[in-house]
């Protein structure tokens, strides 16, 4: 069975604060965005890959891609992450499964994309994700906190996330007539009532979202080296 990717790549990277899209950063000397496409580009498990740029970015992607001799289907993203994600699937022509992962998380292991593609021909959905460490609250727009949710029940999710194809994609139609957002693709998936099963990640498999995060990516790359 055919498994694709769409990375979306297509933001601003407003929290990192910088001029440019915080993809293009180095890590280790190379940018973010280099690392991640690199793992999917090198994965015998993935057939096809959608990067999911900004207009801002196009024409630097695809100068860095050729420099760099990886093919791979470039699309242009929209305002939101939720359309830079449908024209990605758009893209895609011959995969029955589709893993959806964040450009911006660039520490994704080979180990567990594998992971993932076994288990979404199982489950037909399913998501990368780890038990929340901090205590979690419900906090009201007054600033008084209004629950305390268990613990033990949250997990911050991450990605891959990884679904049939023909499922993504008429959850993704269904949301886009209903005029809904969803902050990932699996609430997509949710909201058709399907189940939605998680997998447990790593860690080390953050979004780089801040500069903190920057350092300690390097961190765990170096560590990684050895
Ligand atoms: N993304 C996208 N299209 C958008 C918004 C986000 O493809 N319209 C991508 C980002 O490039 C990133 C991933 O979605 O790889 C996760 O988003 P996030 O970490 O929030 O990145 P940005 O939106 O770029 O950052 P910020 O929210 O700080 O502006
Ligand atoms: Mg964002």
């Amino acid at each position: 069975m055919t498994t694709g990717v769409v990375i979306v790549a297509a933001g601003s990277g407003k929290r990192m604060g910088g001029q440019r899209n915080k993809l293009w950063l180095p890590l280790a000397g190379e940018p973010i965005l280099a690392h991640t496409v690199r793992v999917f580009a090198s994965h015998p498990e993935i057939q096809e890959i959608v990067l999911v740029v900004s207009e801002q970015d196009h024409a630097d992607v695809r100068a860095w891609l050729a420099e760099q001799n990886i093919q791979l289907t470039v699309v242009l993203g929209g305002a939101e992450r939720q359309d830079s994600v449908r024209n990605g699937l758009d893209a895609l022509t011959n995969s029955a499964y589709v893993l959806v992962h964040d450009a911006a998380r660039p520490f994704v292991t080979p180990a567990q994309i594998s992971q993932m593609i076994k288990q979404v021909q199982r489950d037909q959905a399913t998501i990368l994700a780890v038990p929340v460490k901090d205590t979690i609250k419900v906090v009201g727009e007054t600033g008084v906190v209004e629950s305390t949710p268990a613990r033990e029940s949250l997990w911050a999710v991450q990605t891959p996330q990884a679904f049939r194809m023909s499922l993504l994609k008429e959850a993704h139609r269904a949301a886009w007539q209903a005029g809904s957002m969803g902050t990932d693709d699996a609430m997509l998936v949710e909201w058709l009532g399907y189940p939605v099963t998680v997998v447990l990640g790593s860690y080390e498999n953050i979004k780089i979202t801040t500069p903190d995060d920057l350092l300690l990516g390097e961190e765990i790359l170096r560590k990684r080296k050895g």
